[in-house]
C-alpha cells in the first residue's frame, strides 16, 4: 500500500516539466557557462534567458536576481549582505520566521515582531518597534507551521511612511524589507513590486522543482556583502560555477507553478475545508491553529491530551505521513517557536501535527487520513 503523503510544506515531487528541462545540462551542456567556446557561451545565452524567465515570474529585472542553493541561503544573504554593512543597526523579524532567518538574525542586534492568535504580526507593534536604527524588516510571506499569510502590503506601506518620515528628519539610514516567500508560490502572487518588498527569497524544492535551488531577489540599488567570496559570479554576490541544472529545473517549476495556481489555490482550499469539517465532526475537541488568513496548503490540528510524536508514528504506520511541527524544528526536541508565539503552551504545542497538501493530494486521501486519525486518536 502506498503511503498518503501530507508533508509538501517539507519537499514537493519534482514535476516531470522540471525534471526534463535539468537533464540537458548533466550531458550535452555540461560546460561552464564562464567558459569562452561557442559550446560554453551558448549555455551563458541559456542561462541569461533562465535568469529573465525567473526575473519575468516576480515582476523584476534579470539583474535583480541571485541564484542561491535554496531559501536558507536566500535568506542568510539577505539578513547578513544588509546587516554586515551597518553593524551598528537593527533588525526586526517576525516571531514566527523559519530559522534560516532567526539564526543570521541573532548574529546582529535584532528584535521579534510579535504575532497575534492566528499568527500575524501586529502592525501598531511593528511600527512602535521601529527605530532610527533599523535597517532592515524581515518578514516571510507565509509561515510553513501555520499557513498565515502575512499583510506583505500593509507593512510595505508602513515602511514606505517610515522611510518619507525619515528623509524629512534628514536620517539617511535606509530602511529595506525582506520576505521569506519559501511557502507562497504555488498558491500566491510572487510579484515583488505588488508586495512592495526590497529582497524575496524562493527556493525550487517547495515548487516541485530541484531542492538547494532558489534565488534572492534583490532589487536595483541595493547593495549587499556576499557569503561566498570568489570567482565573481552573480554579479560578485555569490562566486562559484552556476548550477544551470538547478536553475532550470526551479525556472520550469516555478512557471509551471505560476500556471497551475489558480485552479490549485481553489482545489487545495476546498480539501484543506473537507479535512477541517471531517477531523471536527469526528473529533470534537481538534483545534486548527492559523486563523483565516492562510495559504491553502498547510493545517496545524492541535488534538489536546494526545502526543503528538507518537501520533505521528502511529499515523505513518498506518499509512499517512505528516509532520511534528515543521521538518527543522522536528530534529530537535523543543515545541515550536511558532506555536509558542501564537500562544499555545508546551503541553498543547505537543499535541499539535501540521498537515501539508499538495498537486497529488486527493479527497479520498482525506477521508482516509481522518478516519485513521479518528481510529487512533478514540482506541
Ligand atoms: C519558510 C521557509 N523558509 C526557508 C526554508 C528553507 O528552505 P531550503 O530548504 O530551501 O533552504 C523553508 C523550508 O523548510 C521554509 O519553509
Amino acid at each position: 500500500m502506498k503511503s498518503i503523503y501530507l508533508d509538501y510544506a517539507a519537499a514537493t515531487p519534482m514535476a516531470p516539466e522540471a525534471v526534463a528541462a535539468m537533464q540537458p545540462y548533466f550531458s550535452e551542456k555540461f560546460y561552464n557557462p564562464s567558459a569562452t567556446y561557442l559550446a560554453a557561451r551558448s549555455v551563458r545565452t541559456e542561462l541569461n534567458d533562465i535568469r529573465a524567465r525567473l526575473a519575468a515570474q516576480i515582476g523584476a529585472r534579470p539583474s535583480e536576481i541571485v541564484l542561491t542553493a535554496g531559501a536558507t541561503e536566500a535568506n542568510n544573504l539577505a539578513v547578513q549582505g544588509v546587516m554586515r554593512q551597518y553593524p551598528d543597526s537593527e533588525i526586526l523579524v517576525s516571531a514566527v520566521e523559519h530559522e534560516s532567518v532567526l539564526a543570521p538574525a541573532g548574529l546582529f542586534k535584532y528584535q521579534e515582531i510579535p504575532v497575534d492568535g492566528q499568527g500575524q504580526i501586529i502592525l501598531n507593534k511593528l511600527s512602535n518597534l521601529v527605530n532610527d536604527k533599523t535597517v532592515l524588516i524581515s518578514v516571510m510571506l507565509v509561515n510553513n507551521e501555520l499557513g498565515a499569510i502575512q499583510p506583505l502590503r500593509e507593512i510595505s506601506q508602513l515602511i514606505a511612511k517610515i522611510r518619507q518620515e525619515r528623509i524629512s528628519r534628514g536620517q539617511d539610514l535606509p530602511l529595506y524589507l525582506h520576505t521569506d516567500a519559501a511557502q507562497a508560490g504555488n498558491y500566491l502572487d510572487l510579484h515583488a513590486s505588488r508586495l512592495g518588498v526590497d529582497m524575496m527569497s524562493i527556493n525550487g524544492g517547495k515548487l516541485y522543482g530541484p531542492k538547494q535551488s532558489g534565488f534572492l531577489f534583490v532589487k536595483s540599488g541595493m547593495t549587499l556583502r556576499p557569503l561566498i567570496h570568489g570567482g565573481g559570479q552573480e554579479s560578485g554576490l555569490r562566486a562559484g560555477t552556476e548550477n544551470i541544472a538547478a536553475a532550470a529545473g526551479l525556472t520550469a517549476a516555478l512557471e509551471l507553478s505560476a500556471a497551475l495556481r489558480h485552479e490549485e489555490s481553489a482545489r487545495t482550499t476546498l480539501l484543506r475545508e473537507l479535512f477541517e469539517s471531517e477531523i471536527k465532526k469526528r473529533v470534537p475537541s481538534a483545534q486548527i491553529n492559523g486563523g483565516r488568513q492562510r495559504a491553502p496548503h498547510i493545517i496545524s490540528l492541535t488534538i489536546p491530551n494526545t502526543d503528538n510524536e507518537r501520533l505521528m508514528m502511529e499515523l505513518d504506520e498506518a499509512g499517512v505521513q505528516c509532520a511534528v511541527g515543521s521538518a527543522c524544528s522536528a530534529s530537535r526536541d523543543e515545541p515550536s517557536h511558532v506555536l509558542a508565539a501564537i500562544g499555545l503552551n508546551d503541553k498543547t504545542a505537543r499535541s499539535t501535527l501540521r498537515f501539508s497538501l499538495g498537486r497529488q493530494t486527493t479527497d479520498t486521501d482525506i477521508h482516509k487520513t481522518v478516519k485513521e486519525m479518528t481510529r487512533l486518536v478514540k482506541h
